[in-house]
């Protein structure tokens, strides 16, 4: 059986132009809808991991909540380091892998956000994300994870897509390994300085495996949407937005 591992290292510092297809709007009513799922006022906790270039940990930051920033890609973490310093907030920002984190009962709420799970080959790897997520809460706390949905992904299956982010073109050709519900996506980025080819593998989930894979870390009263809007999961609904709390005792 084909092996999927590490392919993160070169493909993100690759994919920044990528963060631009996302529009302000999108971005915007994420913030919206994360501050209220997840109790985030002025001056309460959050974790966000990984934070990327700071899309959701910069606009929540600007609200008061005090955000802390795990990512992988140092060149992402110095970027928002630069942002945070120039407007003036504060931000803890760390170079680490998310299997990796060992913060415990710190935060008022953590989030793992824009499909930044299911990157491991081993699917006690991506157990213990959600481990690590649960012991970073404070007793009370509210997890976030927001993922594509498998369901979406086969009733809308799409095996070569392009188009333009920035000044990069962008061509996707798509497969699946059914055995192991792993996307495999071959990347092509074209741009001003030349194209490069990457593979990513991914594992996607339905909803009623997030619930299982949420219930067996000890997450409670498990809530799933699937848009911002508040409208439930379905094979329709692309996004999905699946929200944990930490029992208090
Ligand atoms: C699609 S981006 C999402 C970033 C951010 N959550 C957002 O909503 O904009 C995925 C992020 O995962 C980070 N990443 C990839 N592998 C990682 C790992 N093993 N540990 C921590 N971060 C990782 C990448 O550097 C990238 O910033």
């Amino acid at each position: 059986m084909k092996k999927y591992d590490g392919w993160w290292d070169g493909f993100f510092p690759a994919f920044r132009p990528i963060f631009s297809k996302v529009p302000a709007r999108v971005t915007n009513a994420q913030v919206r809808f994360i501050r209220e799922k997840l109790d985030l006022r002025a001056g309460r906790t959050f974790l966000d991991c990984p934070c990327g270039i700071g899309r959701i940990a910069l606009p929540l930051a600007r609200t008061g909540v005090r955000v802390t920033g795990i990512d992988i890609t140092q060149s992402y973490l110095d970027e928002l380091a630069g942002k945070v310093k120039k407007s003036g907030l504060k931000m803890d920002l760390h170079r680490q892998d998310m299997r990796r984190i060992s913060l415990d009962s710190k935060f008022d709420a953590c989030g793992n956000l824009w499909t930044s799970f299911g990157y491991f080959e081993k699917e006690s790897d991506n157990l213990l994300v959600l481990k690590k997520m649960f012991r970073a809460l404070k007793p009370g706390g509210k997890f976030m994870l927001h993922v594509i949905n498998r369901d979406w992904i086969m009733a809308n299956f799409q095996a070569n897509e392009w188009y333009q982010s920035g000044d990069m073109k962008v061509l996707e050709n798509r497969g699946f390994d059914y055995a192991k519900s792993i996307s495999t996506d071959v990347w092509t980025f074209i741009g001003p300085e030349g194209s490069s080819t990457h593979e990513t593998a991914i594992r996607m989930y339905s909803y009623h495996e997030l619930i299982s894979m949420f219930e067996r870390v000890g997450f409670i009263d498990i809530e799933g949407y699937g848009s911002v809007k508040g409208e439930p999961i379905s094979r329709n609904k692309e996004q999905m937005f699946v929200i944990g709390t930490r029992p208090r005792r």
